[in-house]
């Protein structure tokens, strides 16, 4: 009976709306489940409201980075950095596995990515920055994926293939900007690479139906068709070795790792290993994401002094409304966006954020002194990043086609 409706209701709009009618009840996507529940959503499309790290967690099925487990990396990688005894990445998926991986001696790699629908911002540029502390400390190789094939899918962007190319073009400067050894990474362009991944990706997509999709990614019957399968094409690069892949990212990409893990093993690789971040705040406040559809949300990689003093300076505070409060009551610098941008990522002497910390509390620091501290790190930040952007224009060749690991890779078909 149940089936009559489904296929009635799939043929009316797609959803599980309707069989919800007759009972049966089932939230039409994960997302839609999350908002109902929390009031927050996280999907790799959009994060919305504030969210609840610690609720998130629970939702996904992802684990906390204890005490135990931070001092295990720091044993093996020799030091930690403030990205994690900051918790900015505060969350797992078998990286203890990864760690009894290289203690045994099997290794592991690292995979990350980005998808390049426009200029990138300071928040998407974190997690390559973490991943080149991991590749420093441990000496593993690092896939780069571009995934051009899934900005231009996702119709709402309203991209060309072309854009997205360029893009792809644009957004592999910024992250050869960071500085990866340039024979163990490997940047890659999905349109460009396809050939190479395409068998390994076709067994991937044959193990995932469209319903388990539509479930973890909130699909409808009028999502274009390319949409589903490209899950399939983020999945591959968790494949490129027999070793535990590790992926650094920010918590809204793990829906694909969940599907990677269900699969994986069944064609005879390892289940992937994830490390999550939490999202830097948007400039406008502690609630959603950094959108490209508000440029005052976010400051961008190639912006220049004049804008960057402007957007900090309009930037969400913590602060009083009168300088005469604020000494009298102080600052909070949990809903601070200048406070927490130092905190997740331009301060990393923890002497000196904590003395921030505390001043900015008691009132001696004003929220304007605060936001000059940030915007001085964020220029020099940016000065630097750019100069390295311009010198990577020489090194994007090695990274693509011709360092030590991208040629092994342009010769491999993964199967
Ligand atoms: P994309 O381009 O949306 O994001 C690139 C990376 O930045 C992270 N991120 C953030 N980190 C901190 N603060 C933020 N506000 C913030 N916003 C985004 C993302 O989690 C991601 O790590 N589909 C992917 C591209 C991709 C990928 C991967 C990402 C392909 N393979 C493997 C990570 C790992 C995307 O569109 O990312």
């Amino acid at each position: 009976m149940e089936s009559v409706f489904r296929y009635l209701s799939e043929l009316l709009d797609g959803g599980l709306v309707w069989v919800g009618i007759f009972g049966v009840n089932k939230p039409r996507d994960e997302a839609e489940a999350m908002k109902n529940d929390e009031e927050f959503i996280v999907t790799p499309w959009k994060v919305e409201g504030k969210v609840d790290y610690d609720k998130l967690i629970e939702k996904f099925g992802t684990s906390l980075i204890d005490d135990e487990l931070l001092e295990r990396i720091r044993k093996a990688a020799g030091e930690l950095t403030h990205l994690l005894t900051r918790r900015i990445f505060f969350s797992h998926r078998d990286l203890d596995k990864v760690l009894d991986d290289w203690e045994a001696g099997k290794g592991f790699f690292l995979y990350t990515g980005r998808g390049p629908s426009g200029p990138m911002h300071i928040g998407h540029i974190i997690p390559f920055y973490f991943t080149k502390w991991l590749q420093d400390k441990f000496g593993v190789n690092v896939y780069i994926q571009l995934t051009d094939d899934e900005k231009f899918l996702e119709e709402e962007k309203g991209l060309t293939l072309e854009e997205t190319r360029k893009w792809a073009y644009e957004n592999a400067l910024d992250i050869a900007a960071v500085g990866f050894d340039p024979d163990k990474t490997f940047i890659f362009q999905d349109t460009e690479y396809i050939r190479n991944m395409y068998p390994l990706a076709l067994k991937v997509a044959r193990k995932i139906n469209f319903s388990w999709v539509r479930a973890v990614f909130g699909f409808n019957m009028q999502t274009n068709i390319g949409m589903s399968f490209y899950p399939a094409i983020q999945v591959v690069p968790s494949l490129f070795e027999k070793k535990r892949c590790l992926i650094p990212c920010a918590i809204d990409q793990d829906p694909y790792w969940r599907i990677q893990r269900d699969i994986a093993e069944s064609l005879g690789f390892y289940k992937a290993a994830a490390i999550h971040s939490k999202f830097l705040p948007p400039l406008t406040g502690p609630v959603g994401k950094m959108s490209a559809s508000q440029p005052e949300s976010a400051i961008y990689l190639h912006e220049d002094e004049k804008s960057v003093r402007k957007k900090i300076w309009k930037a969400y505070s913590g602060g009083q409304p009168t300088l005469e409060l604020h000494r009298k009551l102080g600052g909070n610098p949990e809903i601070d966006v200048a406070f927490q941008w130092l905190y997740y990522f331009f301060e990393p002497d923890d002497v000196k954020i904590k003395k921030i910390e505390e001043d900015y509390r008691s009132g001696k620091l004003l929220t304007g002194e605060l936001k000059l501290i940030l915007t001085e790190k964020v220029l020099k930040f940016l000065e630097e990043h750019q100069a390295r952007r311009e010198k990577a224009k020489e090194m994007l060749h090695v990274y693509k086609y011709d360092g030590k690991l991208a040629q092994a890779m342009w010769e491999k078909i993964h199967e």
